[in-house]
């Protein structure tokens, strides 16, 4: 695996690679890698072809109050994880690399509407953040096929809408979520959680399981299970943002027609901030 920092050297080598026909397969990641992330790569790696993974904790997506300071960076375990998964080139870039023009506020890359419901509303210019690092990414890049963790699920409704409004050339492809043994979705945030919330924090996939069994068998009335699945959470002790039923093409509220469904759930605990979905097909009724 080759580890590059520059723009230019990334270039040098998709240029490389294009030129003897081959294909790219792109995962971009902050780090702190875990089984979440290697199953992105398994993916990547199946779409055959080269395979890139990039490693950039963004500011632009962090609120002034937000981790970007404290967010875990492993970058030597990084390597060795992705060399170990067949990585052919780890993309490393500085904060100066990708945002070259300083304390300049950079070109923005806004998906409306999508980017300030749900995590948005309390975490603003979030999305933004990320549409225009992934954006970046992509022009440096430029792969075939890049992969998303569905566990981000906002994340790749927003990229996915992003990618086919500026035409990029690009597939994406979600990832399914890798959980604990005991439902929680890998995160690298989890390690902010103490032993007492760490128990309780399976909670979360335990009230969205609830949410989408009944959905699937019918029920009709979701700001009910939207309240129940909430209740359950405040009752373990968590803050929480949101807990909604949403369609998921574009995560607005559904309307009885839409089959195609989203239970997410966003909540506080101790110090992390948790969220976690899980997709349904709703029932004809
Ligand atoms: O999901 C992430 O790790 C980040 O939001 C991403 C997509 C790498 C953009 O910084």
């Amino acid at each position: 695996m080759q580890t590059v920092t520059h723009i230019a050297d990334v270039r040098a080598r998709v240029l490389a690679w294009r030129r003897a026909g081959e294909r790219i397969a792109f995962v971009p990641t902050m780090g702190n890698l875990h089984a979440g992330h290697i199953s992105l790569i398994e993916l990547a790696r199946r779409h055959g072809g080269r395979f890139i993974a990039s490693i950039f904790v963004n500011p632009m997506q962090f609120g002034p109050n937000e981790d970007f300071t404290h967010y875990p960076r492993t970058p030597a375990r990084d390597a060795e994880m992705l060399a170990a998964a067949g990585c052919d080139l780890m993309f490393m870039p500085d904060v100066g690399e990708m945002y070259a023009q300083g304390a300049t506020p950079p070109t923005r890359v806004e998906v409306p509407e999508i980017s300030t419901m749900l995590c948005g509303a309390f975490r603003p210019g979030h999305f933004d953040g990320v549409a225009t690092v992934v954006a970046k990414l992509f022009n440096i890049v430029q792969p075939d096929v890049a992969i998303f963790g569905e566990k981000d699920f906002q994340q790749l409704v927003v990229i996915r809408r992003m990618a086919a409004d500026l035409c990029f050339p690009i597939t994406i492809i979600g990832a399914p979520t890798v959980r604990e043994p005991d439902g929680l979705a890998m995160s690298s945030r989890n390690q902010y959680l103490a032993e007492a919330e760490r128990a309780v924090a399976p909670a979360i996939h335990a009230a969205l399981a609830e949410a989408a069994s009944a959905l699937a068998t019918g029920a009709a009335d979701l700001a009910a299970l939207e309240h129940a699945g909430a209740a359950r959470l405040a009752a373990q002790g968590m803050q929480v943002d949101y807990f909604t039923v949403r369609r998921r093409l574009d995560l607005e509220p559904p309307v009885p027609a839409d089959r195609e469904l989203v239970v997410l759930a966003a909540a506080r605990l101790g110090k992390a901030r948790l969220i976690d979905n899980l997709q349904v097909d709703r029932s004809a009724t």
